[in-house]
C-alpha cells in the first residue's frame, strides 16, 4: 500500500517527468493511480496491473468522478503476463514497480526492455523503514537481490529515497 509521503513523491515525480505511458504494477486501491495521474500528460495513458479482480469496484469508486479517468487502463491478471503480452512501440516513461516483491526481479527483467530512453522505474518498499539489511524472509531478500542489482548496473542510474518503506527511483540510461 503507498502511503501519503510516498503518493506525494509520486505525484511530484510524475508532474516533472509529464509523461505520456505510465505503467503501475500492483494496483490495490488505485491511490498510486491517482498520484500518478497528476503529472500524465494531456493525451497519455496510465495503465494498471491487478490480479485481483474483487477490488476493481473500489478502483472504480475512487476514480470515477475524476476528469481524467478515461486515462486510465486497466489490466486484469497477473504483473509478467501483461509484460509479455505489451505492444510494440508503446514504450513506458515512467514506471511504478509495487506488486509482488518476490517477483520484483522478474519483473524488473521483464520491464526493461519495455521503459524508453531515458524512461524512470520507481519501486516501493526498497529500504523497508531502514531495516531492510537485517529483515528476514523471502520478500526482503527479493527487494536486497533487486538493490543489489540497482547498484551495480552501469546502465541504470539509481537513488533510494527514504520516504515512507524507501522508494528506489531509477533512470535507464
Ligand atoms: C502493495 S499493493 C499496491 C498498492 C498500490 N500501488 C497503491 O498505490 O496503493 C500490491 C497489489 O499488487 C497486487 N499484486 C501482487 N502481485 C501481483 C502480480 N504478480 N500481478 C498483478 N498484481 C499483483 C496485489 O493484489 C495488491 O493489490
Amino acid at each position: 500500500m503507498t502511503d501519503v509521503q510516498t503518493g506525494r513523491v509520486l505525484a511530484m515525480v510524475s508532474r516533472m517527468l509529464q509523461p505520456r505511458v505510465i505503467l503501475e504494477l500492483g494496483t490495490f486501491t488505485g491511490y498510486g493511480t491517482l498520484c500518478l495521474l497528476e503529472g500524465l500528460s494531456t493525451e497519455g495513458i496510465l495503465h494498471t496491473v491487478e490480479r485481483n479482480d474483487e477490488l476493481f469496484p473500489i478502483q472504480d469508486q475512487h476514480w470515477g468522478r475524476h476528469p481524467r479517468a478515461e486515462a486510465i487502463r486497466r489490466h486484469h491478471g497477473q504483473a509478467l503476463d501483461i509484460l509479455a503480452d505489451w505492444p510494440e512501440g508503446h514504450p513506458i516513461d515512467l514506471a511504478y514497480i509495487d506488486a509482488d516483491k518476490q517477483g520484483i526481479l522478474a519483473q524488473f527483467d521483464a520491464l526493461l526492455p519495455l521503459m524508453a530512453e531515458g524512461g524512470w522505474l520507481v519501486f516501493d518498499n526498497t529500504w523497508w523503514g531502514g531495516s531492510l539489511e537485517t529483515a528476514e524472509g523471502p520478500k526482503a531478500a527479493s527487494l536486497r537481490a533487486l538493490n543489489q542489482r540497482l547498484q551495480h548496473d552501469d546502465a541504470l542510474s539509481t537513488v533510494i529515497l527514504p520516504v515512507g518503506d524507501g522508494l528506489s527511483v531509477v533512470r535507464k540510461a
